[in-house]
């Protein structure tokens, strides 16, 4: 079995579903849906869909709902909080995806407005998808309303910025941020894929768990990416948090340490999985390539 072959062919589901669920381009307003799809369309690793659909598939595949509309929420969340993460009031980036940021192609209320729009649609998708079965459309939108609040992921922004405002993060505040403005959406997308595969309150919380740790480690290695890649390769303005005073793992720790803490994590995460039914085999090859990824 080639993973990356089944990697891609997830994707690629993932982006016609993308297609599918998201407005037409030249549907008032155009402007505002064409931006919306101008950042979804920017390729991206998809890592939250293809989380969540393979996570489903550990228990059969959508034994209680497709998981795909699943997916594409979370895909419209992350891509809405990448945008405002980017706006010039936060980050400030000019590249994200290896093309201008939606404010940059656009202008900022029209980049604000498409992250409002995605966010919000993020919930009609799986109102509507997911209603001939209520129970499991509430329980989606719950996971995803959680990870993606004020406790959460908006949160942990709101932290990140204050460390870089003031005078930086502990350790301890460090990893609150991260597991909030990343792990949070993690966590969800492998647990929103477990509702739809009709997981059991065991498998749920070991996919939380699984999800907190991968999270934990993939932000880590953001972090070390921005300290040692070119921006060619990350395909977003490499060196950016040094140049900002971002509270990192890199900044705090130092490379080296921060290196050994994301393995740390990700081996947690493996055996996390490992305690998952059904065959966790591409989900493991998918963790392993995410701790040495290049972008
Ligand atoms: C970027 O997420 C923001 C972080 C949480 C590090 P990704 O690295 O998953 O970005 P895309 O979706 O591949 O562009
Ligand atoms: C962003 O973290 C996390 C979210 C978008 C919620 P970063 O600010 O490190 O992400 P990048 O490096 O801009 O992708
Ligand atoms: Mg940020
Ligand atoms: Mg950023
Ligand atoms: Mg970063």
């Amino acid at each position: 079995m080639d993973y990356g072959e089944e990697l891609r062919e997830r994707i690629e589901g993932v982006e016609r579903a993308i297609d599918r669920l998201l407005p037409g381009a030249i549907e008032p307003s155009a402007r505002l849906h064409e931006a919306m799809r101008y950042s979804m369309a920017a390729g991206g690793k998809r890592l939250r869909p293809v989380l969540l659909v393979s996570a489903a598939r550990l228990f059969g595949g959508g034994q209680k709902g497709d998981p795909l509309p699943a997916a594409v929420a979370v895909e419209c969340i992350h891509t809405y909080s990448l945008i405002h993460d980017d706006l010039p009031c936060m980050d400030n980036d000019d590249l994200r995806r290896g093309r201008p940021t939606a404010h940059r192609a656009y202008d900022e209320a029209t980049a604000l407005l498409a992250g409002d729009a995605l966010l919000t649609r993020a919930f009609a998708i799986l109102a509507e998808s997911y209603a001939p079965t209520p129970a499991l459309a509430a329980s989606l939108v719950r996971q995803l309303a959680d990870a993606a609040g004020s406790r959460r992921l908006v949160g942990g922004q709101m932290e990140d910025l204050l460390a870089e405002r003031g005078s930086g993060a502990t350790p301890e505040a460090l990893r609150y941020i991260h597991l909030n403005k990343t792990a949070a959406m993690i966590e969800a997308s492998l647990a929103m894929g477990g509702l739809c595969g009709g997981a059991d309150a065991g498998s749920l919380e070991t996919l939380g768990e699984t999800g907190r740790e991968l999270g934990l480690a993939f932000q880590i290695v953001d972090d070390v990416l921005d300290a040692t890649m070119d921006t060619a390769t990350l395909g977003k303005t490499a060196g950016k948090d040094a140049r900002s005073g971002k509270s990192t793992y890199v900044s705090v720790h130092g490379i080296d340490e921060a290196r050994r803490i994301a393995r740390e994590h990700s081996d947690r995460a493996i055996a996390s999985l490992g305690r998952l039914p059904g065959d966790t085999a591409f989900l493991r090859w998918l963790f392993e390539t995410l701790v040495g990824r290049t972008h």
